[in-house]
């Protein structure tokens, strides 16, 4: 069940993702929507993954890494934003393979990695939720300055989109930790342990799908 939902829910962000880009990128070009045909969409989206494969991925990382390392927060802000990532997209790698194509659930030495960087991801989540809350908050319209590399000093306007994905992310990450540090009480007993396992994947999937939308809105609020 958790292997059919993650794949199917997966689907369905990137394809909407996708046909969200379509539509900014064709709204950005003619501001008719009415002559949108599906087939045109379809020639689109086979372009774009076929693009996938001639652009080097070496220098797509180059380019984020630059836009990463460049991040013109305070450097407590950027580390902790960095080390969360790294650590989110290792926790996400060792749980998701173990869980969607290995018959045993996490042991040994990936476990062992899992629960370490468990303990970077809590730490650096929580940093990250105090110093980003007032950006993301809903009760004032906030405008954060950020230079570019060009140390140009550019206001940068926080969507609704990406307030609300930004404290999906947040509220299962905290559920992550939760039922991590509850699996290490000797207080429940092996089918609450279950249930609590399940917690802990579930969490981790909407965890993942926040992020990869949150990523989305954030680069492409980014280019604008
Ligand atoms: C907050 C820190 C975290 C800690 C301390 C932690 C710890 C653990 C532990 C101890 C297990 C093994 C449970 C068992 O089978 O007995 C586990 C499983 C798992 N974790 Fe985490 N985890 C954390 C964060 C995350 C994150 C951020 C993700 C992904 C986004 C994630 C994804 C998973 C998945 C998918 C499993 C199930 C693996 C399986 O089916 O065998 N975890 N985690």
């Amino acid at each position: 069940m958790f292997s059919i939902l993650t794949f199917f829910s997966l689907l369905v962000l990137i394809s909407a993702l996708f046909f969200h880009h379509y539509r900014r990128i064709r709204n950005l070009i003619s501001k008719d929507s009415t002559d949108f045909k599906i087939t045109n969409y379809f020639f689109w989206q086979v372009k774009r993954i076929s693009g996938l494969f001639k652009t080097s991925i070496k220098k797509d990382c180059q380019k984020l890494l630059h836009k990463v390392l460049y991040l013109r927060y305070p450097t407590a802000e950027k580390w902790s934003i960095i080390l969360l990532s790294l650590s989110f997209v290792l926790l996400a790698a060792s749980g998701f393979i173990y869980a969607l194509f290995i018959t045993q659930s996490l042991y040994g030495y990936p476990l062992l990695l899992h629960v370490i960087l468990g303990g970077v991801f809590s730490v650096c989540l929580s940093v990250v939720v105090v110093l980003q809350a007032p950006i993301y908050s809903f009760n004032k319209e906030v405008e954060f300055s950020k230079d570019t590399f060009e140390r140009r000093e550019v206001k940068k306007h926080v969507t609704v989109a990406q307030k609300i994905l930004f404290w999906l992310f947040v509220i299962p990450g905290l559920l992550l930790a939760l039922t991590a540090l509850s699996l290490m009480l000797p207080v429940f007993s092996l089918p609450a342990q279950l249930v609590v396992i399940d917690i802990h994947r579930y969490s981790a999937l909407s965890a993942l799908l926040s992020a990869i939308a949150f990523t989305y809105f954030t680069f492409i609020n980014d280019v604008k």
